[in-house]
């Protein structure tokens, strides 16, 4: 079973309402250097019951045109205690460790530990909500030069 809807690993079910796929659009902006752009975007959160895991790929594309932005995947890991760890590789070849918590209203939120391949990039928040069926985050960043801000900010609803 890929998306556990009967069986879920004890650690995921607090999670369960990540699992499935997501749609919807996105804003991005990174002032002064960067103006805002928009763009479209699915996510697949997946579980396989043996394991206290859950699979995450994300794909984003411009959302005038359809050509293919960033895209990133990873495993998120569960604790009972409310606790969370991430890890995710980017298509740029950035690789991140976030650790974090999340709740019973649908909060997670987290904060890179480790950023490693990265130039610029020296820390990323990514802070979830799913409520009312609809998924939103934000996610900020610090660079050499700026202090952390917001980089992008979407809705997505399940399909
Ligand atoms: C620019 C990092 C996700 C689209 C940038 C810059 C950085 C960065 C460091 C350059 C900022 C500057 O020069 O001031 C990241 C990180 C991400 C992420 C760490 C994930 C945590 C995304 C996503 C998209 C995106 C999901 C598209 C949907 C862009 C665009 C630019 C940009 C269009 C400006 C042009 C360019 O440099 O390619 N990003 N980004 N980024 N990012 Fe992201």
């Amino acid at each position: 079973m890929e998306e556990g809807q009967a069986a879920l690993h004890p650690a995921v079910q607090p999670l369960a309402f990540l699992l499935g796929s997501w749609r919807g659009q996105g804003e991005g902006s990174y002032p002064p250097t960067i103006s805002p752009f928009r763009y479209s975007e699915e996510l697949q959160f997946s579980h396989n019951p043996n394991k206290p895991v859950i699979s995450y790929s994300q794909k984003t594309w411009k959302l005038n045109s359809g050509e293919p932005m960033h895209a990133e995947s990873g495993y998120w890991r569960p604790k009972l205690d409310g606790t969370i760890e991430v890890v995710i590789a980017q298509s740029t070849g950035l690789v991140e460790v976030q650790k974090g918590a999340y709740d019973a209203k649908g909060n997670v939120m987290l904060r890179s530990t480790m950023i490693g391949n990265a130039s610029k990039v020296k820390e990323i928040t990514r802070h979830f909500k799913v409520e009312n069926g609809e998924l939103s985050y934000v996610v900020e960043m610090s660079t050499n030069v700026m202090s952390l801000q917001e980089h992008l900010r979407a809705s997505l609803a399940k399909i």
